[in-house]
């Protein structure tokens, strides 16, 4: 026996044979492309920290919708960014039908209606002059319950705005529950919840913050989970399938893909992971720099994140992704 007589290598030896025994697909229609829209703007405001995103004005946020769904992505993720006059401590413009969010939500769905899916951002930190995504206590802490009352009020707005999917990306303790009970009794019973289930208290969120002019002093880590943990995930996410949710959330994603294989092995329902804009800015810049290929980076690591096992990626690249493959 000539040795090796294990090759591993034919079946890598010509492009049609590795398309042939590919085991991860990567299609437009799997991911989400999150969207700002911001009150007040009169064209797109460049976002620095995140080269190629933008703070949307409606116009500009109708068009790049309308192209990304052309495209071919399977939905749309919106977060409004409201002018700073209209932050308060209670996140009240996050609610108001008239907020840009809702505005955002009605516009785009009288465009688009059932051609893609349309999801809202369910969380009052864009909105809040502390930064917070809860309303706080006498002390200063989020309190969770009165902030879940804000929340069911939120995910009904944005549903009678037009949203197929609620994301509430707040980690506080009950929200899916509560917002399911909220959304039904509004007779909402077809509205979509997407659970942000294991959200980590992250430094990758930090081009974020200024993509949506956050407000925040101090940090989330008594409602978003310790980097440290793992395990937690899991109790998180059980707890978001018995309270009702149709798809959970792993989030950031590429540092956290021990997480997501081990959610994805347990879950009954689909899978989601955010390529988070620190994600997306740390390979921006890279590629800034010359120092690697843009693009064959973004494929690895979206390849990556859909190989740990999630069903559904939310990320800034997902028209840009959809060309690619097409090209
Ligand atoms: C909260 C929210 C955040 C992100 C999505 N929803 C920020 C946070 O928790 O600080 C981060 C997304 C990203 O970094 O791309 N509304």
């Amino acid at each position: 026996m000539p040795f090796p007589y294990q090759r591993p290598r034919r079946l890598r030896a010509t492009p049609a044979i590795r398309r042939l025994v590919a085991e991860t697909t990567l299609a437009p229609r799997q991911l989400v492309l999150p969207m700002f829209v911001a009150d007040g703007a009169t064209e797109a405001r460049p976002i620095a920290s995140m080269p190629g995103v933008v703070q949307h004005s409606i116009e500009s946020l109708r068009r790049a919708a309308a192209d990304a769904v052309a495209a071919g992505v399977g939905g749309l993720m919106l977060f409004g960014v409201p002018e700073e006059k209209d932050k308060d401590a209670s996140g009240s413009a996050g609610l108001a039908p008239d907020g840009i969010l809702n505005r955002g939500l009605s516009i785009l769905a009288a465009d688009l209606g059932d051609s893609t899916v349309l999801m809202a951002d369910t969380c009052l930190d864009e909105f809040t002059d502390h930064g917070h995504c809860g309303v706080l206590d006498a002390s200063g802490r989020v309190d969770n319950d009165a902030t879940l009352a804000q929340y069911v009020d939120m995910a009904v707005a944005q549903a009678n705005s037009g949203a197929r999917v609620v994301g509430p990306s707040g980690m506080m303790d009950g929200q899916v529950a509560a917002i399911r009970d909220g959304l039904d009794a509004a007779g909402h019973t077809e509205v979509i919840i997407m659970a942000y289930t294991a959200k980590y208290a992250s430094a990758f969120f930090g081009p974020f913050r200024e993509a949506v002019g956050s407000s925040l002093r101090g940090d989330r880590r008594t409602y978003q989970q310790d980097v440290a943990n793992g395990r937690e995930a899991l109790r998180e996410a059980e707890l978001d399938v018995e309270e009702g949710a149709d798809i959970i959330m792993v989030k950031p994603a590429m540092a956290y893909l021990d997480v997501l294989r081990q959610v994805a092995d347990v879950s009954p329902v689909p899978v989601a992971a955010y390529q988070v804009s620190g994600e997306y800015a740390m390979i921006c810049a890279a590629a800034q720099n010359n120092w690697i290929d843009l693009q064959a980076m973004a494929l690895e690591t979206l390849t990556s994140i859909r190989r740990a096992g999630a069903d559904i990626v939310l990320t800034y690249w997902a028209a840009d992704v959809a060309g690619w493959l097409s090209d």
